[in-house]
């Protein structure tokens, strides 16, 4: 199946964009240094779904934090992208369906859903443009 391009040149730190692939919802996130470091800061042991966001992003690039948007609890489609949405508890994103609470690795840290948001195959094309698929 087709892969889909995104430019992602402006989408600055702390943004988000939601965009599609397969005819699901994917976030890509532009992380700030401070989300960076709250997500490097957790110890795998308070996690649900123990991942680092090393392991969930590309060397180099980990402020780029690409994940479908679904919740793994029954498949909502999460809060989190564009200006003033609720990004629950853990400053990551927030599904409203039941409260599940995802930080800024999208790692699920409280509510009903057991894994973290899943990470898509991707790759980056060029600095600004990711294929997702
Ligand atoms: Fe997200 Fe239930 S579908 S919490």
């Amino acid at each position: 199946l087709a892969s889909t391009e995104v430019d992602i040149s402006k989408i600055a730190p702390g943004q988000a964009i939601k965009t599609s692939w397969r005819k699901q919802p994917v976030f890509v996130r532009n992380l700030t240094p401070q989300e960076v470091q709250q997500a490097n800061a957790v110890p795998l042991s308070e996690l649900r779904d123990p991942q680092t966001l090393a392991e969930r992003t590309k060397p180099g690039k980990e402020n780029w934090l690409i994940t479908l948007g679904v919740c793994t609890h029954l498949g909502c489609v999460p809060l989190g992208v564009g200006e003033g949405e609720n990004r629950g508890d853990y400053g990551g994103y927030f599904c409203p369906c039941h409260g599940s609470h995802y930080d800024t690795a999208a790692r699920i840290r409280k509510g009903p859903a057991p894994l973290n948001l899943m990470v898509p195959e991707y790759a980056f094309s060029s600095d600004t443009v990711v294929s997702i698929g």
